[in-house]
């Protein structure tokens, strides 16, 4: 197999050479070569090539779905950054922001119909099973979404709730990318499963490890601006498990979620996360979802030296600070 990076840097030439129609449709196409070419980590495309080359030893295969993979997860951006207000994204101005909220909107719609016609550019003895991994998890994205924009105005959230929504909006994508690159690989239906809950639950820990940055991390690095989920009231890991301590510091919590939107806001509530030794908890977390990963990938067929791949992605990711 390749490192990281060489699958990484594959991934990103196969992205550009990638031609969009010009002329009096620039508006429409425009801003998806401005979402593509932004510099996002290319995670998932990543992972689509892995798992094909895992099983198969042909990553190159696989490489029109992990554009699609890829071309999917952006279309989602832009309609969460619209959804969630958020004006930066990967250290420069959101879709909606430098072009408006109709492109972001239509734009998306395009990306997403790309995103499926490049997906079904498989073998067609994998068509089947690879467009239903996709239409499957692209349903459980939508749900993790809806959750999630429901629970801005919800005051408790179990952590279970919270761990539905999170395995929909980010899980189910991780999951579904390396699934897809197994399938193509010509892994078995076992091994496929055993891929596909590696990436859910890398999903998991990599989302909560993006909840944690979103108050801990430094915005020039992290490229979306600190605070937002505060300003959002989202239903992030801390807000949950800072609430699932109960006593006083719910009230607290609760009195200065009343503060409005802003710096005071932001200030207020990180404060009580400290305090609750969030940072810790965050971490750990992070940490027990990484571990529950690995223990899918052991119980694959794969040989020590491929697993080894797939650990170093999953270590990669629970130090991340971008
Ligand atoms: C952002 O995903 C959305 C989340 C699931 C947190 P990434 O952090 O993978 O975004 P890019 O593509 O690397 O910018
Ligand atoms: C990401 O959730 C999930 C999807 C985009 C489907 P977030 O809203 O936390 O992602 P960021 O923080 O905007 O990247
Ligand atoms: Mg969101
Ligand atoms: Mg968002
Ligand atoms: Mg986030």
């Amino acid at each position: 197999m390749k490192t990281i990076a060489e699958y990484s840097a594959d991934v990103e030439s196969a992205l550009r050479s990638i031609e969009y129609p010009s002329g009096n449709l620039a508006s429409l196409y425009a801003p998806i070569e401005y979402a593509l070419y932004a510099g996002g980590k290319r995670i998932r495309p990543v992972l689509t090539l892995m798992g094909a080359d895992a099983f198969g030893d042909d990553a190159e295969k696989a490489m029109k779905a992990a554009l699609g993979i890829e071309t999917f997860h952006n279309f989602t951006l832009l309609h969460d950054d619209v959804m969630d207000k958020s004006e930066m994204r990967r250290g420069r101005p959101t879709v909606h922001t430098r072009y408006d909220e109709n492109s972001a909107i239509l734009s998306g719609d395009t990306m997403l119909t790309l995103a499926t016609k490049y997906v079904s550019e498989v073998e067609d003895d994998k068509l089947r099973k690879v467009l239903d991994t996709f239409n499957t998890m692209a349903l459980r994205v939508y749900e993790g979404q809806r959750l999630d924009m429901d629970f801005e105005n919800a005051d408790h959230i179990s952590l279970e709730s919270y761990l539905e929504m999170i395995e929909g909006k980010t899980g189910s994508l991780l999951g579904a990318a390396v699934k897809i690159g197994a399938i193509i690989g010509g892994a078995s239906e076992k091994d496929a499963e055993l891929m596909y809950d590696y990436g859910v639950m890398t999903g998991l820990a990599f989302q909560i490890q993006d909840d944690w940055l979103d108050t801990f991390g430094d915005a020039t690095t992290f490229g979306k601006p600190i605070g937002g989920d505060i300003n959002n009231a989202k239903k992030t890991y801390l807000y949950v498990a800072a609430m699932a301590e109960g006593g006083q510091n719910v009230e607290a919590l609760r009195s200065a979620y009343q503060i409005p939107a802003g710096e005071v806001r932001v200030k207020a509530v990180t404060r009580i996360f400290e305090k609750l030794g969030m940072n810790e908890k965050c971490r750990k977390a992070v940490g027990h979802y990484s571990a529950k990963a690995l223990k899918a990938l052991n119980a694959t067929s794969l040989s020590e030296e491929k697993k080894e791949t797939f650990k170093k992605l999953a270590e990669k990711l629970i130090g991340r600070r971008k």
